[in-house]
């Protein structure tokens, strides 16, 4: 797989392979470790992380994620890769140090079970040029289709394809362009930073706001 990786990268010159992108690997154990999540424990954790990401997970700042409904294997994942700087940000770096895996587990656990945002109505069909997107992709590009593996309610899927729907159109642009940049690289096999290479700066803006448009 490295030298696939390799190869990827090869193609794709601004991407290295000395390092890998994430550190986690989705062994058994892994697997186990998020399946014992207690969402109760969880929710207690929780109140460190209401400032920013809303009481029930979702965030009343554009720029700050919501977590709600989420994939729990996800949220691990995205803590795990913050307290090894896999992930870079000022805030949650600092923040996921002081979560033991067990913790990040209850806390993830808690997040999922929390009815995914509804920011507003279905209005999705308002983004053509993001439609497109996300159910044709663009051969041209070889550009699969988003909902490949965000799935076609933008739900995500397992293990690590992250739920869009209802997710800030602001938070949702940032993230597509910090894979444009290589800023992050957390992504396994370098997945979302090959595709987002090859989006527009107007192409984001519309994606985001597809997904926040969209509900799970
Ligand atoms: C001071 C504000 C702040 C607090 C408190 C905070 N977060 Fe965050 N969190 C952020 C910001 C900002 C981001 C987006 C950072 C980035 O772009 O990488 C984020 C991102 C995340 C992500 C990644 C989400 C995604 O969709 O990729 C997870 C998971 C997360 N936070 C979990 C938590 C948990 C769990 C807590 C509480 C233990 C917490 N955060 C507390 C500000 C905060
Ligand atoms: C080959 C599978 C695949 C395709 C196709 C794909 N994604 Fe992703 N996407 C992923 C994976 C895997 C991640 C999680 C990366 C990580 O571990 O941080 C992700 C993460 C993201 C994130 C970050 C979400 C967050 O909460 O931080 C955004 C935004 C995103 N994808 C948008 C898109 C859009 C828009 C498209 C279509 C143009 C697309 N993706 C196509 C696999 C894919």
């Amino acid at each position: 797989m490295k030298n696939l990786f390799c190869l990827i990268a090869v193609l794709t010159p601004a991407l290295v392979c000395a390092e890998p992108s994430s550190k986690l690997a989705w062994t058994a154990e892994q697997l186990s470790l998020v399946e014992s999540g207690n969402p109760q424990k969880g929710r207690e954790l929780a109140q460190a992380c209401a400032a920013c990401h809303g009481e029930q997970g979702i965030s009343a700042v554009p720029t700050y994620p919501s977590l709600a409904g989420q994939l729990p294997t996800y949220l691990f994942k995205q803590l795990q890769d913050y307290r090894d700087g896999s992930r870079q940000n000022p805030l949650m770096n600092g923040i996921a140090k002081g979560l033991t895996p067990q913790d990040a587990a209850d806390v993830a656990a808690w997040f999922s079970t929390r009815p995914a945002a509804i920011l507003s109505a279905n209005a999705k069909g308002a983004y053509p040029t993001a439609e497109n997107l996300v159910k044709r992709g663009d051969k041209q590009r070889l550009l699969p289709p988003c909902e490949v593996c965000h799935g076609t309610d933008g739900k995500g899927q397992a293990q690590d394809v992250p739920a869009l729907s209802g997710q800030s159109g602001d938070y949702l642009a940032a993230s597509l362009r910090a894979f444009k940049s290589g800023e992050r690289h957390n992504d396994i096999y370098a997945r979302m930073r090959i595709l987002a290479e090859t989006l527009s700066d107007p192409e984001i803006e519309a994606l985001g706001l597809y997904y926040q448009n969209s509900q799970q």
